[in-house]
This record gives structure tokens, C-alpha cells and sequence, in this order.
């Protein structure tokens, strides 16, 4: 089968090995990732979603945040395996932060009680969806990234740094840059142990 939507998500893959001569500009990167945060689905429509965007110096910033963190928790002969791969994000052209709003979580939850429950749960689901959307859309653009969690651990630095609202709560860091590095094989496990289809 020929599809764009499937032959787009085959492309996406975790790229560590990183550069900083992407085929695009970072004006159009950022065009390219707001646009792909805007048309990604949210529970009622909400926009939880928030993103930085860093360039350059800026999301340097931001793996030097990281490694102050790690820096303090991570045993002293661990540190260099660390150091070494934040200098690989570091190495690339820029990073989103992917943020949840808490505010709309919350408004959300007083509005429509019956859904209490669920609106935390969909927050952090449209927060992947936003993460793919992202993902895909610059891997359609030729440029690679991968997907990091240092939050919380860095949560407290990056509002501070950046001046950002604190309902916003950081949910994933997306490196990206010029792809530097080719991929492993990827394996997949049984369709028979996935799926099931009827009818
Ligand atoms: C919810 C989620 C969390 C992930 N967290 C991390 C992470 O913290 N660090 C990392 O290097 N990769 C992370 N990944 C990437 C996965 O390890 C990766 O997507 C998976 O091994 C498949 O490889 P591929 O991205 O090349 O297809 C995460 C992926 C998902 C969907």
C-alpha cells in the first residue's frame, strides 16, 4: 500500500547523531512546528498544548540546564556517558519543549464534572499526539530528532530561564537537527500478539 500518512510515519525515527546544518531555516522550522501543535487534536478542542521553541545558543541553554541537573545526581564515573549525550542534543539545530496547560486542564475539569477524571488523561494524550505531529512533520522535512524526558528534574530552570507561565507543565524535550547518523533496523513484535480485527 501507497500512503503518504504511513510512508511520513516510516521516515520518523529516534536520531541521536545530530547537526546543525538543517535543510531548512530556523523561521521555517518553527512555521513547521507551530503548524503541526495547531492541527494536532485535543480533547473538546481544548489547546493544552504549549511548545518553546529554542534556536541556536537557546536550546544550548536548555542541554546546560539538563546537565547542571544530571550533574547533581548522576555518580561522578557515570557523568561522561551522560555529558556525551546531552552534547549530541546539544549539537543539533535547536529544541521544543512540549508543554500541558494546567489552567485548561482545570477549567476543563470544572466545566465538565462528569469528566473530571479524564481530562488529566487527555491532556497527557494530546500531548503525544502534539509530540507525533511534531516528530513526523520534521522528519518529512529531512530533519531528525528524538524525544527526551528530563522533567521534572528540570522543570523549576527551564520556567525560571525562559519566564514561563506556571501552569505550564513540562511534559517532553524534542532535539532536532541535520540527521548525522543512519538508522538500526527496527524490529516489530507479532501482529498476532497486537492486533485483532472482525468483520
Ligand atoms: C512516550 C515515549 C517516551 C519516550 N521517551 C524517550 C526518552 O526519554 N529518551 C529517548 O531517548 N527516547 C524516548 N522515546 C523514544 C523511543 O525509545 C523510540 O521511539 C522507540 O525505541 C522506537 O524507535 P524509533 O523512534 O526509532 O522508531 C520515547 C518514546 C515514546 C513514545
Amino acid at each position: 500500500m501507497t500512503n503518504p500518512t504511513l510512508a511520513s510515519l516510516e521516515k520518523r525515527r529516534s536520531q541521536y547523531v545530530l547537526g546543525a546544518d538543517a535543510p531548512l531555516a530556523p523561521a521555517e522550522i518553527d512555521a513547521l512546528i507551530r503548524q503541526a501543535i495547531r492541527l494536532a487534536p485535543s480533547s473538546f478542542n481544548s489547546q493544552s498544548s504549549r511548545a518553546v521553541i529554542l534556536f541556536g545558543d537557546e536550546s544550548r541553554k536548555m542541554w546546560d540546564i539538563a546537565r547542571a541537573a544530571l550533574q547533581a545526581i548522576v555518580p561522578a564515573d557515570g557523568f561522561e556517558a551522560t555529558s556525551t549525550k546531552l552534547d549530541s542534543f546539544a549539537a543539533g539545530v535547536g529544541t521544543v519543549l512540549f508543554f500541558e496547560d494546567q489552567d485548561v486542564v482545570a477549567k476543563l475539569q470544572a466545566d465538565f464534572a462528569l469528566y473530571a477524571d479524564n481530562f488529566p488523561v487527555w491532556s497527557e494524550q494530546a500531548s503525544g499526539m502534539a509530540q507525533l505531529a511534531v516528530w513526523t512533520a520534521l522528519a518529512d522535512a529531512g530533519i531528525g530528532a528524538s524525544l527526551q524526558h528530563y522533567n521534572p528534574l528540570i522543570d523549576a530552570d527551564v520556567a525560571r530561564t525562559w519566564n514561563l507561565p506556571a501552569s505550564w507543565k513540562l511534559r517532553a524535550q524534542m532535539p532536532f537537527g541535520a540527521h548525522k547518523a543512519g538508522f538500526g533496523d527496527k524490529t516489530f513484535m507479532d501482529d498476532a500478539d497486537r492486533f485483532k480485527t472482525f468483520g
